[in-house]
């Protein structure tokens, strides 16, 4: 088993054009196991760009990722798309379902994609949506659901492939208060009971307070705020 489920070192993005734009700068970056790490930053400090990078979505300009012990740069296209689909769960700040796909469907999208869900698997992932209080809209469409039911489901839809990781950018920044305070207790819940380590990108600054540690993205480079223990 691999010490880090993420391993950065000495990463850089350059954003090409005429004037090209550092955007990180020298970031190392180790996460644990099971930990939940919250980062921070202005908007444009490049918090989408490091998820981005981290997903392996986008290639740092310098610098290298490991996740879960496997480089990243040296493994094919094939061999990345295979990692983000069953070492990395996604949640964006729009959920993303598929208005023609139940909210089960949707949250077993990942395991149909790798290919056909067993009936052990659909069973886990009913569980998770029971858990977190969608037992009673297994079969409503997403315009049937609000807007904090739909992110709960981009959540359970995140962990359907029993990942090492989530990467979640904004998930709560289109939600009201109650229903952000709701999706990120969720998420806190999901990553101590299944040990599934967190990287989660907020502007609210009490739901950073709340994780176990808190890194901030301060003119390109990533500062370590706090980290419990
Ligand atoms: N594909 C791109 N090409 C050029 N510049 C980009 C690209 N993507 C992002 N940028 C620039 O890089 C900087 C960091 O962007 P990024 O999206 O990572 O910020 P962010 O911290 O996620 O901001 P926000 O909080 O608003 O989501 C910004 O100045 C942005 O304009
Ligand atoms: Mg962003």
């Amino acid at each position: 088993m691999a010490d880090w489920v993420v391993e950065a070192r000495d990463l850089q993005k350059v954003y090409g054009g005429v004037e090209p734009l550092e955007v990180l700068h020298d970031v190392n970056l180790q996460v644990a196991p099971g930990e939940f790490t919250a980062v921070v930053g202005q908007s444009g400090s490049g918090k989408s760009t490091l998820l981005n990078l981290i997903g392996a979505l986008d290639r740092p300009t310098a610098g290298t990722i490991a996740v879960d012990g496997a480089r990243l740069d040296q493994l094919t296209d094939d061999e990345l798309a295979a990692l983000r689909n069953t070492r990395i769960g996604f949640i964006f700040q729009y959920h993303h379902l598929l208005d023609d796909f139940t909210c089960l469907e949707n949250a077993l999208m990942p395991l149909y994609i790798r290919g056909t869900p067993t009936p052990a698997d659909e069973a886990r992932v009913r569980g998770l949506l029971a858990r977190v209080g969608l037992g009673g809209r297994l079969d409503h469409r997403p315009n049937a659901l609000s807007g904090g039911e739909q992110q709960r489901t981009a959540v359970v839809r995140a962990l359907a492939v029993q990942p090492k990781l989530v990467l979640a950018d904004e998930p709560t920044g289109n939600l009201d208060t109650h229903s952000g305070n709701d999706v990120f207790a969720l998420m806190r819940e999901m990553n101590r009971a299944s040990g599934v380590a967190f990287i989660l990108v907020t502007h609210d600054e009490r739901l950073a307070a709340a994780a176990e540690r808190e890194l901030r993205i301060e003119d390109g480079h990533l500062v370590e705020v706090r980290r419990a223990g």
